[in-house]
């Protein structure tokens, strides 16, 4: 049973910025709402948020409000949302904030929306830092190799904090600098209340800059501090699609070395790629080119893969799951899945269940032992334990207008190239003959056989295909024959 624990660094509020346009994505989705690893930008930072217990979640919507803010009242009803109406700048952001819900007493975190990398451990480093050192503000800085474009922390010799310079508003000495301010920032609730109003819009971009609270604070002669971050690359925002991708190879490569350490083998983690929602038990083995997504949960011993995409699919322990596509579906114990399956929702296979080659399985129920090997369509149907379901069997389960069950009880064998015209159920034990339409039910222990009698019209090719290779081996054949017949 988990406790929760009390944080001793809980703020009282974490403020998210996520009112601009983010126009480098070139994008119809607002950047906030663009995925990685199954999850949002934005939602990525409030799950980290979340981490420090805040009394509050406040996110800052402008651009795009109806999206954004739609999209945060489904996934993060906990999160208040505040309109931002024109984007003047960072600290006007925060102004818009505690003028909608009222100053903050406490300590008040502001990060941002597209800063998927950030973790809750690095924002409680911040906290900790911030209340340890007494400070009215501290700054989240790193070290970064490429500071172009960053405000740049300005120190004085002894190493303190004097303020923040825009790239825009920095001499060339300033630019130099490569210790860059990430945009998250621990405040002092009431002296950022203050303060916040009296930023100016004296700057190269004619913007309330937030980077002015600190400077506006160090003259009154309160505390500054920075805190530097232990991996710059957690800071790094995501502004076009190169860095994106760059933010899901990273956070890929963070989930995947979780489930590693925890006892997963994980063949290549170059092309494998998980969700963050995805669980996998000790003892999984995912191998090459394979995408774990939504909640995806693999039992221990599982093996899935080269080449499987499963979404929020159940796999059974032992199971094995190769080169498949599986949505929704439930893989029970040392099932097998593929190879070239495609299980779609509602698919459940049973205990040492298969679902072959070319098999297409929806809203169905394989029982336990029941085998579905080769070319095969099964819609909408009960299958009972022990079946055998020949190559290249159809469940027609579609009329046109209506959807339709099929039921194969217990021990059923349903010969190749049967097609099942459901409702229509076969019993318990029952067969098929290979070749038929089933449309009326097969009592247990009956075989149902509903083809064309065979008619053979000897030397058929012989007279009217006349001249073909077909005609020739044919006529070989017959003279052997005939020559055996006569010398016997
Ligand atoms: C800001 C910082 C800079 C820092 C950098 C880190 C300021 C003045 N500068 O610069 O020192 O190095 O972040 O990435 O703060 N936003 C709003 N409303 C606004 C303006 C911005 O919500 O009116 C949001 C944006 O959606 C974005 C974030 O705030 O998520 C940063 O805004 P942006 O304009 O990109 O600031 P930078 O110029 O990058
Ligand atoms: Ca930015």
């Amino acid at each position: 049973m988990s406790v929760p624990r009390p944080n001793p660094v809980s703020p009282a509020a974490v403020i998210v910025l996520a009112a601009g346009e983010g126009t480098r994505m070139k994008s119809q989705t607002p950047k906030v709402l663009h995925e990685v690893c199954g999850r949002t930008l934005v939602d990525h930072m409030l799950a980290a948020a979340r981490e420090l217990d805040p009394a509050q979640l406040v996110v800052v919507i402008g651009h795009a409000r109806e999206l954004v803010g739609g999209h945060l009242a489904e996934t993060s009803p906990d999160a208040r949302a505040v309109v931002q109406r024109e984007q003047r700048g960072t600290g006007h952001a925060v102004r818009t904030v505690l003028e909608e819900v009222g100053t903050i007493a406490g300590t008040v975190l502001v990060t941002y929306g597209d800063t998927p990398l950030l973790r809750g451990e690095t924002l409680a480093g911040l906290l900790v830092r911030h209340a340890e050192d007494g400070n009215a503000v501290t700054v989240l800085t790193a070290e970064v190799p490429a500071p172009t474009g960053y405000g740049r922390i300005i120190r004085d010799e002894a190493g303190a904090v004097l303020e923040i310079v825009e790239e825009k508003d920095a001499t060339p000495a300033q630019r130099a600098l490569r210790e860059i301010n990430s945009g998250v920032y621990a405040f002092d609730g009431l002296l950022l209340a203050d303060a916040v109003k009296r930023v100016s819009t004296d700057n190269a971009q004619g913007e309330e800059y937030l980077t002015d609270v600190l400077s506006i604070l160090r003259e009154e002669g309160h505390r500054v501090g920075a805190h530097v971050a232990a991996d710059y690359v957690e800071v790094e925002g995501v502004n076009d699609r190169v860095q994106l991708a760059f933010a899901r190879k990273v956070l890929n490569r963070r989930l995947l070395e979780a489930h590693m350490r925890a006892g997963v083998t994980v063949v290549d983690p170059e092309s494998v790629w998980v969700d963050v929602q995805v669980t996998l038990e000790p003892d999984v083995t995912v191998f090459q080119n394979t995408q774990l997504r939504g909640a995806t949960h693999a039992e221990t011993g599982a093996e899935i893969g080269p080449g499987a995409t499963l979404t929020d699919t159940r796999v059974g322990p032992g199971a094995k799951v190769r080169n498949a596509v599986c949505e929704s579906a439930v893989i029970g114990p040392e099932a097998q899945v593929g190879p070239y399956a495609y299980l779609r929702p509602g698919a459940e296979l049973g205990v040492r269940a298969k679902a072959g080659t070319f098999v297409e399985i929806k809203n169905s129920t394989v029982g336990d032992r029941s085998k579905v090997p080769h070319l095969t369509y099964v819609g909408d149907a009960t299958l009972g334990v022990d079946v055998n379901v020949g190559a290249s069997t159809v469940f027609v389960n579609y009329d046109g207008v209506d959807k339709h069950r099929t039921t194969v009880r217990d021990g059923a064998f349903i010969g190749c190239d049967t097609s099942l015209v459901a409702p229509v159920t076969v019993g318990d034990g029952a067969y098929t003959a290979a070749g038929s339409v089933i449309n009326e039910d097969v009592p247990p222990g009956a075989i149902g056989v509903a083809r064309a009698r065979q008619r053979t019209i000897e030397k058929w090719v012989l007279r009217r295909r006349a001249g073909t290779k077909s005609a020739a081996a044919a006529q070989k054949a017959l003279a052997e024959q005939e020559q055996q017949e006569s010398g016997t």
